[in-house]
């Protein structure tokens, strides 16, 4: 696995590669590697002939008060987890390369950055297109795989692909759990002993409410309502939202007609970490 550093050396590297009939699929991450990430390098390799994954903690992501300074960097390990999984170029640029001074270019998703996470946080999306975006122009993948664990991401950035008409093909995978349902995520490691334990409840209630439209429920309140009844049996988190949306627009939805997606955002008591999580109803994001 070849390591780089440099936007240019990476954007010359991705441009030898194709001259020589090569097709990439690229897969960007912030680090702290776990599972989830690792699956989407699969995915990518099974369709392309070199993979490229990024590890980059993209300050423009990150609003005033959040965790940019202390979210998890360990890069040793993650380059020894990606080159375990088949990895074929790391790129891990610093901030000073991706944002010098003078840098004063964003792209806005409007709409789409506002709903969900997006009501609280409201530069994030901003930071996560700008930032995608900088990497497609840099490493000119074929194919860009995305996970469903951050389902509002991979809306916004369809839309931007599409709205672009970016060349690249988006390409998703499903939401890696530990055993008891937890979603796997860099942050799980700021959970206390207690909020560990009570976190498969935010799976538990999702799961719940995809029963009740399996065996026929359409309203969306009802699910939210079986949702909310699961998570008030532990004082360990506190629903930022529940939301039942499109899976195009994010508008709620009052009746399922076809496809939606169940999204939430808790807030845990003891260490105020913020966990997402979500389940799609009638199909595949
Ligand atoms: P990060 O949170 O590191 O996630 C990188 C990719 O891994 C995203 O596509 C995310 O959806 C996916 N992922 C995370 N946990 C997962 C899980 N449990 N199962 C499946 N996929 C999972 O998302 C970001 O970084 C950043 O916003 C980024 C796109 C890199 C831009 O900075």
């Amino acid at each position: 696995m070849k390591i780089v550093n440099s936007p240019v050396e990476m954007k010359n590297l991705s441009i030898t590669l194709q001259r020589s009939g090569k097709t990439i699929g690229f897969v960007p991450t912030m680090g702290a590697l776990h599972q989830g990430h690792l699956s989407l390098l699969n995915i990518a390799a099974k369709s392309t002939d070199a993979t490229v994954m990024s590890i980059f903690v993209n300050p423009s992501q990150f609003g005033p008060g959040e965790d940019y300074d202390k979210y998890p960097r360990t890069f040793e390990l993650d380059s020894k987890k990606a080159q375990d999984a088949g990895c074929d170029i790391l790129f891990a640029p610093t901030a000073q390369d991706m944002y010098p001074p003078n840098y004063s270019s964003y792209v806005d998703v409007a709409k789409l950055d506002t709903k969900l996470c997006g009501a609280t946080r409201p530069d994030h999306f901003r930071g996560v297109c700008t930032v995608v975006l900088k990497f497609f122009n840099i490493v000119n993948p074929q194919i860009a795989v995305f996970g469903q664990k951050d389902a509002q991401q991979l809306i916004v950035l369809r839309r931007m692909v599409s709205d672009f008409n970016l060349s690249v093909s988006v390409e998703s995978g499903p939401v890696i759990r530990e055993k008891d349902g937890l979603a796997m995520s860099s942050r799980n490691k700021y959970l206390t002993p207690h909020e560990r334990r009570d976190a498969p409840l935010i799976y538990k209630g999702l799961k719940g409410a995809k029963e009740l439209f399996d065996s026929g429920e359409r309203d969306g309140d009802k699910l939210i309502e079986m949702i909310k009844t699961h998570y008030k049996s532990s004082a360990m988190f506190t629903p930022e939202y529940i939301e039942v949306v499109d899976i195009v627009t994010l508008e709620p939805l009052k009746e399922i007609k076809d496809k939606a997606l169940i999204a939430v955002a808790c807030k845990t008591s003891e260490s105020k970490t913020r966990l997402i999580d979500n389940i799609v109803l009638g199909g595949e994001l």
